[in-house]
């Protein structure tokens, strides 16, 4: 019931992205290296997560300022106990013009083919799905638990199969690691009911320890796939997507790039994050949130929590990726970044 919501670059809120937990059962190098989240990592307690009511409770204040799609995220979101039932809970939401939610989740598929029909049944209306590999041994380097690929091929077809889609493939490029991955990777997915996504390496958080000489620059995983399976452009789905799309000349599907550090995306950035424990982030590389779950559990109002909500929009000026260049010249260790296992991809 409020007016359209801008900030101060005039963008709208359209996204929410809920991480509802920090924890993930992989330690993909690029996101929770092993050195930093191991056995004395201190996760979140119990106490620290936003409640399934309490998530409700601001994703219908979020969806009266404009928000039409939410994204479960994590750390792993399917680990989260009784996620279903939070899904039947978001599923319920309305739009402002009455229509229902795009309600999707994004995940590394380890628990998918057990959960996929359970998430269907809940309401969730699609997944995306982390795979940056198809060869076995460089998947398990890039998750570094040995995790079988297999098991994630698995969980895609199940989520293909009871309905989860249209199902993206987001495949983050570490250049060195597996960019030898892309076009086995375009290969596969070419005439599949997948869409593959390819990811230039970020800059965010500040352990997993980027350097710019490891990312591998959109332009060129077009140009490696366009030499072996002509690519052509295509026009974007809908404004402030995160991905420029391309199709193959031959009619096998198309492909995305999502180049936040080449080309960024800021300019119609419509996305807010909400971290497992109520903070509330208006860009990926924040260095810190404003806290809502104080709000909530303060027993403010919806109506207090929903003009606080539209101050922090309004005065919102973020735009970290066009503005990396003279950030990068410090050292990770010296910036001050939320981690994205933390807010959620
Ligand atoms: P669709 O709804 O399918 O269009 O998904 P999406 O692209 O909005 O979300 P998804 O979670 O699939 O995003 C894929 C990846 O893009 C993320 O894991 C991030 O690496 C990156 N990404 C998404 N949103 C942002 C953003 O706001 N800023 C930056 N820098 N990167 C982002
Ligand atoms: N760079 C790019 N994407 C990342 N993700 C996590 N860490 C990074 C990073 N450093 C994204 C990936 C993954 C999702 C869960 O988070 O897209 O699929
Ligand atoms: Fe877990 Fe996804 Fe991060 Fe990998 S990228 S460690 S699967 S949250
Ligand atoms: Fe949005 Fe921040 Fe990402 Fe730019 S860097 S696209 S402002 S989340």
């Amino acid at each position: 019931p409020t007016g359209l919501l801008g900030d101060q670059l005039g963008r709208p809120l359209r996204d929410l992205r809920i991480s509802v937990t920090d924890r993930c059962n992989f330690r993909c190098v690029y996101c929770m290296p092993k050195a930093i989240f191991n056995s004395d990592y201190q996760y979140l307690p119990h106490k620290a997560l936003l409640s399934f009511e309490e998530i409700s409770r601001l994703a219908r204040i979020f969806v009266a300022h404009g928000v039409e799609k939410i994204r479960l995220t994590g750390g792993e979101p399917l680990l989260r106990k009784d996620i279903e039932k939070l899904i039947a809970m978001l599923a319920q939401l309305k739009t402002a013009s009455g229509q229902p939610l795009d309600l999707t989740l994004t995940t590394n598929a380890s628990l998918l083919a057990r959960k996929a029909q359970a998430l269907k049944d809940a309401g969730l209306q699609r997944v995306t799905v982390s795979l940056d590999a198809l060869d076995n041994q460089t998947f398990r380097r890039m998750n570094d638990v040995d995790f079988d690929v297999r098991d994630v091929l698995q969980g895609l077809e199940q989520a293909h199969k009871v309905g989860l889609g249209p199902i993206k493939v987001n495949m983050v490029v570490k250049a060195g690691m597996n960019d030898q991955e892309i076009l086995p990777m375009a290969r596969y997915f070419r005439h599949s009911p997948f869409i593959l996504r390819f990811i230039e390496y970020m800059d965010v958080g500040a352990s997993n320890g980027w350097k710019m000489d490891e990312v591998l620059p959109s332009a060129q995983v077009v140009e490696r796939i366009h030499a072996e399976f002509p690519l052509q452009a295509l026009d974007a789905n809908y404004s402030g997507e995160t991905a420029t799309r391309w199709r193959y000349a031959d009619g096998g599907g198309e492909v995305g790039m999502i180049s936040s550090v080449t080309q960024a995306f800021c300019g119609d950035c419509t996305r807010a994050r909400l971290s497992t424990e109520g903070q509330l982030y208006t860009c990926l590389f924040a260095s810190s949130g404003h806290d809502l779950r104080a709000l909530l559990r303060g027993g403010q109002s919806d109506s207090a929590i929903s003009g606080a909500l539209a101050q922090l929009w309004r005065v919102r000026a973020d735009r970290y990726s066009e503005l990396r260049t003279a950030q990068t010249a410090l050292p990770q260790a010296e910036r001050r970044k939320v981690e994205m296992s933390y807010i959620g991809g």
